[in-house]
């Protein structure tokens, strides 16, 4: 992974851009045929090569805080069901029993087996069939053999990540922060909507601060800067960092005490669909779940300290409005473009130096699509 800037880098970077009113810059621009978010063949290509061959998070380790506790959810057309075994472990599987296909589990909540509602054909935590009612009707099945299916399941710096078709034996690498979403965070909500709008548009609108005046002149402009962001990459991921105006104070700390916690925003982009934001009392994990070419499901996890939730729950609910707000004027500007497609005025959308988080998640997103080819 290549290492992201620790918080004295990064807050020396932020106070030298304000000094010299700079952002980072890409090495270059990028165009993206407008036919590339219209085209369902297109589409199909992604979630075949980039979503389902990636390692990928299903969700923060947080939302199966205990054993027993599960999650079930769709990912890339895929309902699969995440459990955290008796040992501890996450697991996850493709939601459907062995016998006749039917979904064992939805939404989330917490179970010591589960039973299938058809049937009555029992799974245990780990996956293995452990009964089948009047099993003397099924002479030839073997049970062991007919556990629910493993999804590839690794957890890591506090993420569930799985890779629906590995394409390669051995585990492929996994790019995330030490200690990104640590044990101290607890799950506070979950909820998603669904946005008019192709997944790439949507997640595109996280990725860069060149829109903060013109889009947030009044939600995230007042507290942050216009155009003003350090944009690093990890792998086929990336991190966008967005100052908040509070940054200053750190000119008076000395540079190896400087703490960025509350000065500051990370985007983290985990390629291809998944985002995690840190706000200074809480932290977000956004999931867009392509639903076909033109609309988008936002699955939003949203965690914090628990101290925090003790000590400052009015500084947690604060976040949120902020948050909140941001989100619903992005959805416009999103849900807009998708509209403005239809005009037919762009043959390629364009994409400058300031937007090179975008630029590195379109050239690995062909990348990963050339090399199914
Ligand atoms: S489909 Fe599940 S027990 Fe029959
Ligand atoms: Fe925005």
């Amino acid at each position: 992974m290549g290492a992201l800037l620790d918080d004295r880098a990064i807050a020396q970077r932020i106070l030298d851009h304000i000094d010299n009113q700079t952002t980072d810059l890409g090495e270059s621009c990028w165009r993206e045929p407008v036919e590339n978010y219209r085209s369902p063949e297109r589409l199909e290509l992604e979630l075949e090569r980039a979503f389902r061959t990636t390692p990928t998070p299903l969700c923060p380790s947080a939302a199966l805080p205990t054993p027993g506790s599960y999650l079930a959810r769709d990912a890339a057309g895929v309902p699969l069901l995440a459990v955290r075994g008796a040992d501890g472990v996450a697991r996850v599987f493709r939601n459907a029993c062995r016998h006749r296909g039917t979904q064992l589990a939805c939404g989330h909540g917490r179970e010591k087996a589960f039973v299938c509602r058809y049937h009555g054909w029992a799974y245990g935590l780990d996956g293995a069939l452990r009964n089948v009612p009047h099993d003397y009707g099924f002479p030839e099945l073997d049970k062991t053999t007919h556990g629910l299916v493993p999804v590839r399941t690794e957890e890591r710096s506090g993420i569930v990540f799985v890779t629906q078709q590995p394409t390669t034996d051995a585990p492929q690498p996994i790019d995330a922060p030490d200690g990104l979403l640590g044990p101290e965070l607890q799950l506070i909500a979950m909820n998603e909507s669904v946005t008019e709008a192709n997944w790439k548009i949507v997640a595109e609108g996280f990725l860069e601060g060149y829109h903060i005046f013109s889009t947030h002149r009044e939600s995230f402009y007042p507290v942050q800067f216009d155009n003003l962001n350090v944009i690093e990459r990890f792998g086929r991921n990336s991190r966008v960092t967005f100052p908040y105006r509070n940054i200053q104070k750190l000119r008076t700390v000395e540079p190896e005490q400087r703490r960025v916690a509350g000065t500051l925003t990370h985007v983290y982009h985990f390629f291809p669909n998944v985002i995690v934001a840190t706000f200074p009392k809480r932290m977000v994990m956004t999931v867009l779940e392509p639903q076909g070419i033109s609309a988008t499901r936002t699955v939003n996890y949203t965690l914090a300290a628990e101290v925090t939730l003790a000590t400052d729950k009015e500084g947690v609910e604060r976040d949120a409005g902020f948050v909140n707000r941001g989100a619903r004027e992005d959805r416009d500007v999103v849900e807009s473009i998708q509209r403005g497609m239809a005009s037919g005025a762009n043959e390629v959308f364009e994409f400058g130096r300031f937007e090179a988080a975008i630029v590195h998640f379109h050239r690995n997103l062909d990348e990963a699509i050339a090399v199914g080819a």
